[in-house]
């Protein structure tokens, strides 16, 4: 089975398993270069310096930079030296190249499966609760608060960065992303990078490109035309690039139009390295690489995880193409040019890692945490103002979700064994994601801080799973509150959009016998809710990190007033979304369940390439809705709160560039922040709106603030595949000031003058 497993998702999953090295409490400072304290060099200094130093190495030492360790399983090195992580590359000491130590990171420093014994970190609520708040600032002081906590740990490559769009709502890791929008999606992700790199340390932004669905991702050939791309993944990427500056961009498992992507001429030589101008390295996904000569000429320049490839086609086999004249001595120059361009830029080269690990100042960094989750939780519906509780309400009973002690976290290379540790953890027998997976809670019990914060209510908990005990306590009290979970995986799907293990059924029940039901959910992105129309208020918690019982209880008891919009449209049925279900799970099902039927024979089953058609082009999520004119369940940009807003006095104006100013003004009696949105289409186009410009606004009772909302120009924009380059067409604009992406009571126009930019 494991062979199986290895072949249909990744042998990676397989190589994270059963990895029990003790945590390195030390090492050697191998790199030799300069203290911490000075200064890194000018950025344009960059790549001169880096050219310098590669003209003093030899071939092996170039190669032996071209290609890295997957810790675990690499022999030789003591694991002090070698801390058990994603990856591990040696320095170059008489040329004082630091050695360099990567760790995952999208929502903390990792530690999967416990590789590290004991090795805790801060984990931030899930990139779509981040995404949520659409605030810049939340989403770069969680970045700096992760880039600390791995330097302090001895990591100095970060694997974060994660902007792939939400095309389908069943995406096994969404939680990990940024949603369906590609400005937002790319502002946070900048802001994201910039605040990791902040600390000195290098940033990847992965996965580079259309690593849209984990159902077969290593064999999948995304197909879609080159001005969809543009317009949507790819600009998500561009927009975070140009914000972040990452020192590394990752190469995907999948294969787009044909080619992998860490072989993909058009996406690394011509998008990224010629058009966009970037100057770091391209580092593989673990496990994605195919080739040598075509893959280094096609610009991949780092084989990451060697021992998960099929062979380590950056060691000796790119000594021999370099010797046959099949990749260039320039090429190889390159490939390490752009290593140490992206180490030096970011400021890992000249502060190298420390001799000996730190503690982070773990309670601080909580309150970043904490600030994060209260910044992305989303009051769905609030139907007759039942939220916040009120102080008056004596018996609240919770239901299910483990809310007594924890919430529900995201699995897979992201998963963060949090402070205060794990205290559910199921591990998985079977899936694509069993070897390096588990079921993980984070020790923040929702229980517990609404009873601290409403001392005077008497507040119980049932997990649920006695019908009759569940009924009668919800009966029994004042109000309950379900936690309903859905937990998702990296390297697997989920089948449907219904919650799991019968949920929907039983919050029906209750909330038949007890009108006053709140619903939290902590699910890994969109769910259906059959059960809505008889549940008042809704709270979308995602998955809300090591504080997000804090940030829930705030939130519910009025402590903190929900400000989260969603990144990502709720669809009403299982029939609206463009894929309605995992392309290609009908086949791997029926691959697994050979396999289990015949375990002699699985190491020979492998899942063939198979197509996915991006039908929707760069109408992803809400445009897909307005261009088939769907009502979703709930839309793109939607979030409520405790108090109101009003927009007034807006001035659209045009010419070379389209902006709105207008008033907010907080109309209700309750400080909170608010986040208008400017959604544009051309007169005459017959396109859907496109999220242009947006921003996040805390105001007082009764306070206004004038803000200006300038639409990104490329989003405006069509890419022109003959020019090559975006076209500003001129004409009028339709520019909507908006709560949501369906919301079109306040809409303006404008006039534009023609424009183009480079691509
Ligand atoms: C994931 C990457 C991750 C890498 C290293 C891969 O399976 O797709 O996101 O950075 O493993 O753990």
């Amino acid at each position: 089975m494991k062979v199986l497993q290895a072949a249909l998702i990744g042998a990676s999953l397989l190589a994270m398993a059963g990895t029990g090295n003790a945590v390195a409490q030390r090492t050697t400072n191998r790199s030799g270069t300069r203290p911490a304290s000075m200064p890194a060099p000018h950025v344009d200094g960059a790549a001169a310096r880096a050219q310098a130093i590669v003209a003093r190495m030899t071939v092996d030492e170039k190669i032996a930079l071209a290609h890295g360790l997957f810790p675990p399983m690499a022999a030789g090195k003591s694991p002090n030296e070698l801390i058990p992580s994603a990856g591990h590359i040696d320095g170059i000491a008489r040329l004082g190249v630091p050695l360099v130590r990567e760790s995952d990171a999208s929502l903390g420093v990792a530690n999967q499966v416990e590789q590290r014994r004991g090795d805790v970190a801060t984990a931030l609520p899930s990139g779509l609760a981040t995404a949520s708040s659409f605030d810049p600032e939340i989403a770069r002081a969680g970045g700096a608060m992760i880039g600390s906590e791995a330097r302090a740990k001895r990591f100095n490559v970060l694997l974060a960065g994660g902007v792939n769009l939400t095309r389908d709502p069943w995406n096994g890791r969404n939680f990990e992303y940024l949603g369906e929008d590609p400005l937002l999606a790319g502002e946070l992700a900048g802001a994201h990078i910039a605040g990791v790199q902040s600390n000195r340390i290098a940033s990847t932004i992965k996965h580079f490109a259309l690593n849209s669905q984990e159902t077969g991702r290593t064999v999948a050939d995304a197909r879609i035309g080159e001005q969809a791309l543009r317009e949507s993944d790819l600009l998500a990427f561009e927009l975070a690039i140009e914000r972040g500056n990452p020192a590394s961009v990752m190469c995907a498992y999948n294969k787009v139009n044909g080619d992998w992507a860490c072989e993909n001429d058009f996406l690394l030589n011509r998008v990224l390295k010629r058009d966009w101008g970037y100057r770091g390295w391209v580092m593989s996904d673990w496990g994605a690489v195919h080739s040598t000569v075509k893959a280094a000429n096609a610009g991949l320049d780092q084989e990451s995880g060697q021992e998960l490839d099929k062979q380590i086609f950056f060691d000796a086999p790119l000594r021999q193409a370099v010797q046959a004249g099949q990749v260039s001595t320039q090429r190889l120059d390159d490939m390490v040019v752009r290593y140490l361009t992206g180490l030096i830029e970011s400021g890992a080269y000249d502060t190298p890692v420390a001799s000996a690990a730190q503690t982070p100042p773990y309670a601080a960094n909580a309150e970043v945490a904490q600030r994060a989750a209260e910044a992305g939780i989303v009051l769905l519906k609030n139907d007759g103002n039942l939220l916040p509780l009120a102080r008056t309400a004596r018996r609240i009973v919770l239901i299910g979700g483990s809310a007594d002690v924890g919430v529900l976290s995201g699995g897979g290379s992201s998963q963060v064994r949090s402070v205060g540790g794990a205290p559910v953890e199921i591990p998985l027998s079977s899936g694509g994601a069993s070897s390096f997976a588990r079921i993980t809670y984070h020790a923040s019990s929702p229980l517990n801080a609404l009873r601290k914060a409403l001392p005077g209510t008497q507040i119980s908990y049932v997990d649920g799973r006695n019908l009759n005990a569940t009924l009668e306590a919800a009966k029994k009290a004042d109000m309950a509150i379900f936690f309903a979970t859905q937990w998702t995986t990296e390297a697997q799907d989920v089948a449907d959009l219904r919650l799991p293990d019968n949920q929907d059924a039983l919050i029906a029940m209750v909330a038949k016998v007890q009108p006053k039901t709140v619903a939290v959910m902590e699910t890994g992105g969109p769910v259906l809710m059959p059960w809505l129309d008889q549940v008042p208020a809704v709270v979308q918690a995602w998955y809300p990190g090591q504080r997000g019982g804090e940030a829930i209880a705030g939130v519910l008891t009025g402590r903190v007033n929900p400000s989260g919009r969603l990144p990502i449209t709720f669809p009403a049925s299982a029939a609206q979304p463009v894929r309605p279900a995992p392309v290609g799970l009908d086949r791997l099902s029926s691959l697994e369940a050979q396999a289990a039927a015949d375990p002699a024979r699985a190491a020979n089953l492998v899942l063939p390439s198979f197509p996915v058609e991006y039908v929707e082009g760069s109408d992803v999520g809400y445009r897909w809705y307005e261009k088939k004119a769907m009502k979703p369940l709930f839309p793109f940009g939607h979030g409520l709160s405790y108090t109101s807003f009003a927009y007034r006095n807006p001035v659209v104006s045009g010419g070379k560039r389209l902006s709105v100013t207008f008033d907010v003004v907080n109309t209700g009696r309750t400080e909170g922040a608010d986040v208008p949105q400017m959604y544009v289409s051309r007169d005459g186009a017959n396109q859907p709106m496109r999220l242009a410009g947006f921003t996040r606004v805390m105001l007082k009772p009764g306070e206004t603030r004038r803000v200006t909302l300038t639409a990104e120009p490329r989003v405006i924009a069509d890419y022109d595949t003959k020019l090559p380059g975006w076209r500003v067409r001129a004409g009028t604009y339709r520019v909507a000031l908006a709560r949501d992406a369906t919301d079109r009571t306040m809409v303006s126009s404008a006039t534009l003058d023609a424009a183009t930019m480079k691509p």
